[in-house]
């Protein structure tokens, strides 16, 4: 039933994947996320939504070629199945007309901050958006996200493509510009959105972060997505994804996304075997 209607290769081991998910796409709100399987032995990987459409009932998401399941999921081709495709999940994210407000997407954040950026357009915002990623080879969806934007300002760390560093010296240009940018935000590998946030935090401009731990059940019963917001326990899969960035404590975070790195490491290479 969830089979692949369109893959799209975005870039080398980035896959777009448009998936029937009519149930799925009737419901999902931007920032929301599902948890897809393979079959019943293979692991559960939550990935946030890129795109929806409620009428021809699919959802599409984007995933990088970083593990075993991330890997067979990155080679599923038009016509394949997925066992397990749940959702939506997870809290949308809170649209509303603030006046100027800055998307920031880093790596394959890019792709969840698509339908936000989308949202926050159609709400009546000034949408500018900082894409960043390494080179300009590795810059996903850029048309998309010119389409979702009011303006687009791109990084690449090697400066093949826009402002040569990070997103925050993207976001650092934007701001040279004199926007009065009233909300942020900022979605990509868990370092650059602890880079954003303390950029952002003197200077008191509202940031929101999507975390992206470890997730097994998505339903708040395991724990395993567990994070620290504000010294309070909050579990990523209800109470987020998205958080006040400010509040989130990502050397915490970080340290428990890397607690399976060496097992993940020995799957990926019994793959390639
Ligand atoms: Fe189990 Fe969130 S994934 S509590």
């Amino acid at each position: 039933m969830y089979h692949v209607v369109k893959k799209r290769l975005l870039a080398t081991g980035i896959a777009l994947l448009e998936v029937n998910a009519p149930a799925v796409a009737a419901k999902v709100e931007p920032g929301q996320f599902v948890i897809v399987r393979m079959d019943e032995l293979s692991e559960r990987i939550p990935l946030t939504v890129m795109d929806f459409d409620r009428e021809k009932g699919t959802i599409t998401i984007v995933i990088q070629d970083v593990g075993y399941s991330s890997a067979i999921i990155t080679g599923m081709n038009e016509g394949d199945e997925f066992q397990d495709f749940v959702g939506p999940l997870g809290v949308a994210s809170e649209i509303e007309n603030y006046g100027t407000v800055v998307c920031i997407g880093g790596g394959l954040g890019i792709a969840p901050v698509h339908p936000i950026a989308r949202a926050l357009k159609e709400a009546g915002n000034h949408v500018i958006s900082v894409l960043g990623s390494r080179s300009a080879d590795l810059l996903i969806l850029e048309d998309e996200m010119r389409a979702a934007s009011s303006e687009v300002v791109i990084a690449t760390n090697d400066g093949s493509q826009g402002v040569k560093g990070f997103v925050t010296d993207g976001l650092a240009e934007v701001l040279a510009q004199g926007h009065q940018v009233k909300a942020i935000w900022a979605i990509g590998p868990m370092i650059m959105m602890k880079a954003v946030v303390d950029y952002t935090r003197s200077l008191g401009i509202k940031t929101i972060v999507s975390m992206n731990p470890i997730m097994v059940d998505g339903t708040g019963m395991c724990g395993a997505c567990r994070i620290s917001v504000g010294n309070e326990t909050k579990f990523a899969c209800v109470d987020g994804p998205e958080f006040d960035g400010h509040l989130v404590d990502f050397d915490l975070a970080m340290k428990r996304l890397a607690f399976y790195k060496d097992e993940e490491n020995r799957a990926k290479a019994r793959l390639e075997c």
